[in-house]
């Protein structure tokens, strides 16, 4: 009699176990989905195209579902805005690593690759960096000084764990008529030889890593023209570049997938690497200058703009499947519409929904499209 309640108990015991095993193992699919499609993550569906890579900030890593989505579907991460120079070098003689730290360990914990943003950009940068003590605009060589001595110290740092660096960001000029941004103060003070210097400062600091030159608007055709004449300008200089990273900052309405597929191959006929390095789709058109909210603009995700955004998802996935020989990574840009950069630009309080996650953390419709693009 005792044996057998022994055994009716260690009979409950194994079913127990076996139960709560297969419930966890459905759990860490984080999906809602019931259907009988087996569902993989984002990075092992691409597995075989290109890691794929979220942006993220120390907050984030610290929120525990965000960390268990960012293990469960990225190989790679970019830190949003941690590593830029006002943030991570706010006074010439200090260096603010902590946060900066926070995400090299996390990467290094736990074994994913880590793309660096940004070494020198017009945007985010400290107040001192263009200025001497009396408050005067500094010399060239001074500016390449302090350039080199802020790209080795960070670069060295996160040598080890940063395999890729967005050197450059963002030179192109907004106006149409000119190739470089000349109202940025390193051009001010350098001119385009700026750039050049940047390369071969990160490459003196870490010679593995791969070094990108970083733009938005990248596909359309106007701009696409002027940073590929960046670029070639920079090879001929013999700049020491690897590749150049398309934002893609995108939304339902652009890029159509001729601008696309056609902005892929003059890139790649510079036989430079192609990264996609800060991936959303926005439900609303494209503008540059900040402006208010205007009165009905918030309607949410409404089915008509999934169903557009599912659609322009699809293209541009189909189209990165194809250049796979050229694109070496894609990015992200945040983790999903709980919080996006584009809930406060170009319009303050108007809620977007451009990413595979929903507010709840939970993959929408478009998630499964792109990890079950064979299954069409
Ligand atoms: O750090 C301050 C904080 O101290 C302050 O309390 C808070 C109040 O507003 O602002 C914080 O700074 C904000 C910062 O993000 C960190 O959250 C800035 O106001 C805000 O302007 C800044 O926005 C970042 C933006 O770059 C700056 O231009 C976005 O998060 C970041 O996603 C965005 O990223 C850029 C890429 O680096 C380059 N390509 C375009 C992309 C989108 O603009």
């Amino acid at each position: 009699m005792k044996l057998t309640n022994l055994l009716r108990q260690l009979l409950f015991l194994i079913l127990t176990l076996i139960f709560s095993l297969g419930f966890h193992s459905c759990e860490s699919k984080t999906s809602k989905d019931t259907s009988s499609k087996e569902l993989v993550s984002l990075k092992e569906a691409y597995k075989d195209y290109f890691p794929i890579g979220v942006a993220v900030s120390p907050f984030s890593l610290k929120d525990s579902i965000e960390r268990a989505l960012i293990l469960e579907q990225f190989s790679s991460m970019t830190p949003e805005n941690v590593m830029k120079s006002g943030p991570i070098h706010p006074e010439i003689d200090r260096y603010n690593w902590r946060a900066a730290d926070e995400i090299a360990n996390f990467a290094r914990d736990n074994g994913l690759k880590l793309r660096g943003h940004a070494l020198i950009w017009h945007q985010q940068y400290p107040e001192w960096f263009f200025k001497d003590q009396q408050g005067n605009q500094i010399t060239k060589d001074t500016l390449y000084a302090r350039m080199r001595s802020h790209i080795h110290t960070v670069v060295k740092r996160y040598k080890d764990v940063i395999y890729a660096w967005d050197v450059v960001n963002e030179a192109v000029a907004d106006s149409t008529h000119m190739v470089y941004r000349e109202s940025s103060p390193f051009y001010q003070i350098a001119g385009e030889e700026y750039l050049v210097k940047a390369f071969e400062f990160a490459k003196e600091a870490d010679p593995d890593a791969k070094l990108y030159y970083n733009d938005y608007n990248a596909v359309r055709p106007e701009k696409a023209k002027r940073i590929h004449q960046l670029l070639e300008n920079l090879i001929q200089s013999g700049a020491p570049i690897d590749g150049v990273g398309i934002q893609g900052h995108w939304s339902i309405y652009e890029p159509s997938e001729t601008a696309l597929r056609n902005a892929l191959d003059l890139y790649s006929s510079l036989d430079l690497e192609i990264q996609i390095t800060e991936l959303d789709i926005s439900i609303f058109p494209w503008e540059k200058h900040q402006r208010p909210l205007k009165e009905g603009e918030n309607k949410g995700f409404t089915p008509e703009l999934e169903q557009k955004q599912i659609a322009q998802y699809q293209m541009i996935f189909e189209v990165f499947r194809d250049y796979k020989d050229a694109l070496t990574g894609v990015t992200f840009w945040n983790i999903s519409d709980r919080y996006s950069w584009l809930d406060h630009y170009p319009v303050e309080g108007r809620k977007n929904y451009p990413l595979l996650f929903d507010t709840e953390l939970q993959p929408k419709k478009v998630y499964h499209k792109i990890v079950n693009f064979n299954q069409e």
